[in-house]
């Protein structure tokens, strides 16, 4: 027996919009956004104007244990068609307490990925403490970046280039990290703040410097690979740049004698090589499944480098100098030319190019 269907008395189907198939969704939200650390996040003010561009998590200016006035002025510059900015901030912070504050009282609403940066720079009891702060039931704290780059502190070396003073670094924040998850867990258990008595413990990650060599990679993926670490953040700005105002014959920043961390579009080329070689590093180390994520920075200013930078591997990617070039709106505007690449190219998801990179064919005589 067949069965017809009478079509002529069916309710017109409904117009599937393309892109409502489309999801630019990432391991920690709704999109791959989020704010470089440093960038529109130094004051409650900055934070809650950084939510109106809607990414997908927000970062702390890196913080340490005590408020700090970083560098003397001028310590930034912009150039005038946005293509690069140079900045020796020195890390000025209004401490751990006021950023943790915010996540606890003014914060309580969002509903997106809270990372808090914390500078290294040590002693590393000052580490300790901050982390002993943010590592304990009811904190409500996703992720925890430690900044192991910044370039701009008088007198100091960046920490992530000295590998063997790295893996220690890394080795002892690790241990220290797993002493207070342990705690926390007692706690929750005993005290019952967090729901049904248990802990969740942020995710961690290393926000590193621009690497040059290919075994770099390879090294420090290897050192990191076994470790707690959940993501790596690279890269930071390019460090020691030298900016020159001709007319004045003499240099756009006052710290370090004008030498500082140069960002902006000009950077692109070495963030996304250091994107894809941490991912093919990672992959050789036969995890192709991603144990340790990749955020991308470094000259994100469209969709379009957002696109290249997924493309080379990043599983996420943070705006740094266009968000202080162009205000929280940038995000949205991003966001909305990602979607439609993917509509123009015929992706659903940033998970089908992910990493698919194809390297050009040589050429043939
Ligand atoms: C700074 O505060 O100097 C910038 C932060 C960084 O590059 O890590």
């Amino acid at each position: 027996m067949s069965m017809t269907i009478d079509l002529t008395d069916t309710e017109p189907m409904p117009e599937i919009k393309h892109e409502s198939l489309i999801n630019i969704s990432s391991w920690f939200g709704k999109t791959p956004l989020i704010n470089a650390s440093g960038c529109l996040c130094a004051t409650n003010k900055m934070l809650d104007e950084l939510k109106t561009g809607d990414p997908a998590g927000i970062c702390t200016k890196s913080c340490t244990l005590e408020p700090r006035p970083g560098n003397p002025e001028p310590r930034y510059w912009e150039h005038e068609e946005g293509m690069m900015t140079l900045n020796s901030m020195g890390l000025p912070n209004l401490g751990v307490d006021y950023y943790l504050d915010y996540f606890k009282t003014r914060d309580n609403e969002y509903d997106g990925w809270r990372c808090m940066s914390l500078a290294v720079l040590g002693p590393m009891e000052d580490t300790y403490q901050m982390l002993a702060k943010i590592i304990r039931p009811g904190v409500p704290v996703d992720a925890i970046e430690f900044n192991l780059s910044c370039p701009n502190l008088e007198g100091k070396e960046i920490l992530a280039y000295d590998k063997p003073a790295l893996k220690k670094i890394l080795a002892d924040l690790e241990a220290e990290c797993q002493f207070l998850i342990a705690r926390a867990h007692a706690k929750a258990y005993e005290s019952d703040i967090d729901a049904n008595g248990s802990y969740t413990p942020p995710q961690f990650g290393i926000k590193l410097p621009p690497y040059w060599q290919l075994q770099d990679y390879r090294e420090i993926a290897k050192m990191i690979n076994p470790m707690m670490f959940s993501f790596i953040h690279t890269i930071n700005s390019v460090p020691n740049a030298l900016v020159i105002d001709a007319d004045r014959e003499e240099t756009v920043i006052h710290p370090k004698q004008g030498f500082g961390g140069l960002g902006g579009e000009i950077i692109k080329p070495i963030a996304l090589a250091n994107v894809r070689g941490f991912y093919l590093a990672f992959q050789e180390l036969g995890h192709p499944w991603k144990k340790i994520k990749i955020i991308g920075c470094g000259g994100v200013s469209h969709g379009q480098d957002v696109f290249e930078m997924i493309l080379a591997g990043a599983d996420a990617v943070s705006v740094g100098s266009q968000l202080m070039i162009e205000g929280a709106g940038c995000i949205a505007r991003i966001n909305e030319e990602l979607i439609e690449i993917l509509r123009r190219k015929g992706y659903h998801s940033l998970d089908e190019f992910r990493g698919r990179l194809k390297v050009c064919a040589a050429a043939t005589n």
